[in-house]
């Protein structure tokens, strides 16, 4: 079985990881090729069930979109590459997933260059999957673009095309719902997951996110791990309701301590040895001059050093990522690893250090 599976760009590595945890595999029964950003093609070399792939789409909390390979077949640049998609679509038994009572929509995305455009290639797939359920059920199947029971992706990356069942549904499932106060610099919760990932957590720990805006980090470790304590701090009250409200709806209130406090100062409001601090400071050129976050950056930086345990590390996304490494080395910490990611159109940086 093949999967379409989406993550955030730069964390394939940490989904494929996730993958063969959550489906409790030999790494060797897993292939997989990072068709591009974020984008990877699974090769599962074990029997599986669609039963174990709604499963996956329901415990992954790197994925964005799961998608079950119905189709494969190699395309050009040129128009007739949409009778090739037709054939292979009408051929790829995409039929048996439909009646003459579900409706469907057909969600195509192209990347390359290509003489037909990636509504061209919805069409004909479409016509395609209409043709193969008027053959087998003699009734035309209904279309429904806006609420579809059933989603086929059609999907062109360079030469290959690709057709595939929607196993993870329409949204995304980086969309938790639990989002009451949408933060307006609020992190994905598929990175801050993966950034726990990257802290390498350990239930039993210790965590703080001293700039915890809408809280994301926290509610996300709160949901995953079983930690003895985790803090949440923001100097702006207004934030820290947010992050209550958001912690409130993803029911992981009880687990979490709430602070209003200076992230300059941590050591005066967390009295705990902390394991890990986990954390996306403000790093928005226009609303802040490099100055103030250089400096913002290394008080913080010192400051967490009186609270850290002695397996102390911090992990941190920002874009001004030259800014804080110079920063870090300054103040006693070593580099042990750094990763670039998508946030959104901007290039960040995860940085894991800890002291020296
Ligand atoms: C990029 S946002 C964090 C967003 C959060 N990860 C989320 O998903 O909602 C950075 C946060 O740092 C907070 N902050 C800025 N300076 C701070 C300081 N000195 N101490 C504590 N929090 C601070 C801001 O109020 C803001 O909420």
């Amino acid at each position: 079985m093949k999967l379409l599976i989406t993550t955030n760009p730069g964390m394939e590595d940490l989904l494929v990881k996730e993958l063969v945890s959550l489906l409790n595999l030999r790494t060797d029964k897993l292939c997989a090729h990072v068709l591009n950003k974020g984008r990877i093609l699974i090769n599962l070399l074990v029997n599986m069930s669609i039963n174990d792939i709604f499963l996956l789409a329901a415990r992954s909390n790197l994925a964005h979109k799961i998608s079950m390979v119905l189709a494969e077949g190699n395309v050009s640049k040129d128009m007739r590459s949409l009778d090739i998609a037709y054939e292979l679509t009408l051929k790829s038994c995409a039929e048996n997933y439909l009646n003459q009572h579900l409706t469907f929509a057909v969600r195509a995305e192209r990347i390359g260059e290509h003489e037909y455009t990636s509504i061209d290639l919805a069409k004909h797939v479409g016509q395609a999957i209409v043709d193969a359920v008027m053959e087998k059920y003699g009734i035309r199947p209904p279309v429904n673009l806006d609420h579809p029971t059933v989603i086929f992706d059609a999907l062109v990356v360079g030469s290959k095309f690709f057709l595939a069942l929607r196993i993870s549904g329409e949204e995304s499932l980086h969309k938790r719902g639990y989002r009451i106060y949408d933060h307006p610099a609020a992190l994905k919760p598929t990175i801050a997951y993966g950034m726990l990932q990257i802290a390498d957590l350990k239930d039993g720990e210790v965590l703080l996110d001293p700039m915890c805006g809408g809280g994301t980090i926290v509610i996300e470790a709160a949901r995953n791990f079983k930690l003895k304590n985790i803090y949440c701090m923001d100097i702006s009250p207004k934030h820290l309701k947010g992050a209550m409200k958001n912690a409130i709806a993803s029911s992981t209130y009880d687990s979490i301590v709430f602070i209003l406090g200076d992230a300059r100062k941590a050591n005066e409001y967390v009295k705990d040895r902390v394991d890990a601090i986990v954390t996306n400071p403000p790093y928005g050129i226009r609303m802040l001059r490099r100055k103030y976050l250089r400096k913002l950056y290394s008080d913080f930086l010192k400051s967490a050093k009186n609270i850290l345990s002695n397996k102390g590390r911090i992990v941190i996304i920002t874009a001004e990522h030259s800014l804080f490494k110079e920063e870090a080395l300054k103040a006693g910490y070593n580099i042990l690893s750094t990763r670039k990611v998508l946030h959104g159109n901007l290039e960040v940086e995860i940085i894991k250090i800890k002291p020296t």
